[in-house]
């Protein structure tokens, strides 16, 4: 049974699942800080297996970034990112009675845009924001 839940998964889990989509693995020290870094985290479970996460890392108030959506490929296409990405953009509404103007920033994988587009997302730059910059 497929399973939302509001959890740090542990840097094993985190690590077979980025390998799974071919983003690779890090070291556990370095996944670790990063999940505990982490405002808010959201686990997929498949009876016992993370099979799908998403996460929104940021100050609460004035900037929020959505990070590391992803599901493992054999569950793609069955609506498990949309749901990722739901209740991601419900805890943001939640930040957002603090701050109605909480910047939500993300980075799309090339070919993923429309994914988000579907939530609203924009791309930059356009008439009023300069492009999203990235220091490699
Ligand atoms: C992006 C990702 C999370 C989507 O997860 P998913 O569970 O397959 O998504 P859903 O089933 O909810 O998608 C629903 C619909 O969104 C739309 N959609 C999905 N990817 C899309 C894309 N790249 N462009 C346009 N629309 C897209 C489609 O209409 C899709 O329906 P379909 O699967 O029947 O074609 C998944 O493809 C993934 O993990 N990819 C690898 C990691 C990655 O690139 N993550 C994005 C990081 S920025």
């Amino acid at each position: 049974m497929i399973k939302y839940i509001q959890k740090t998964p542990t840097a094993d889990e985190f690590n077979c699942l980025t390998n799974s989509v071919g983003w690779g693995v890090r070291e556990k020290s370095i996944v670790n800080k990063a999940l505990n870094n982490t405002l808010f985290s959201l686990c997929v479970y498949d009876d016992e297996n993370l099979i799908g996460y998403g996460r929104i890392i940021g100050d609460e108030t004035i900037f929020l970034y959505i990070h590391d959506v992803m599901v493992v490929p054999k569950y793609q296409h069955k609506q498990i990112g949309t749901t990722i990405m739901k209740l991601l953009l419900n805890q943001i509404d939640e930040y957002k009675k603090v701050n109605p103007s909480i910047r939500t920033y993300l980075g799309a994988s090339k070919g993923k845009e429309g994914f988000y587009e579907k939530f609203g997302f924009i791309s930059r730059p356009n008439d009023d924001l300069g492009a999203g910059m990235i220091l490699y």
